[in-house]
């Protein structure tokens, strides 16, 4: 169920996540009108390998974990996101995300995702830096 609530508590619940750090006033609250807020629990799959991916999930509480298509395992927590990628290039899920915790998350859809990026720049080097660690991740656990 998502949560209803003013703009304003909302942008003050975004200042507390470090992927919006450094965003302005005008930005947090075009994160607020793009991003619905929701609660998640303990178990539940976020994302599924192979699908087709229609979000991006920001960590807002609680932890997720990623199973890798090497069978590998990462744990998010608050304030990192998943499912960028399928949204980025239009591909499928590359890892399946399931909730480690009760979490709460901000779903951001894919349309919303693009106007987020034009709205708020610096979340582009932000996300972008981090793809490129995944990346990095990937190629070190294959050539391993
Ligand atoms: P996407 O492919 O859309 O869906 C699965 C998500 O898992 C993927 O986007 C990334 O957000 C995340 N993911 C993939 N590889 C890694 C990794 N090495 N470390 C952390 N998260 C990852």
């Amino acid at each position: 169920m998502p949560f209803l609530r003013s703009t304003s508590s909302k942008v003050t619940m975004l200042r507390n996540v470090p992927l919006f750090k450094g965003l302005s006033q005008r930005q947090l609250e075009q994160v607020a009108r793009l991003a619905d807020e929701l609660e998640v629990p303990a178990g539940k799959r976020l994302a599924t390998i192979g699908d087709t991916g229609h979000e991006l999930f920001v960590i807002v509480n609680g932890q997720a974990t990623v199973k890798l298509k090497d069978s590998r395992t990462v744990r998010l927590g608050p304030g990192e996101f998943f499912g960028e990628m399928s949204l980025i290039d239009g591909g499928p899920r590359s890892a399946t995300v399931d909730a480690a915790s009760p979490m709460k998350v901000l779903v951001i859809g894919h349309r919303e995702f693009w106007e987020l990026l034009n709205e708020a720049p610096p979340l582009v080097g932000k996300i972008m830096r981090t793809l490129s660690q995944r990346l990095r991740d990937a190629e070190e656990a294959h050539t391993a």
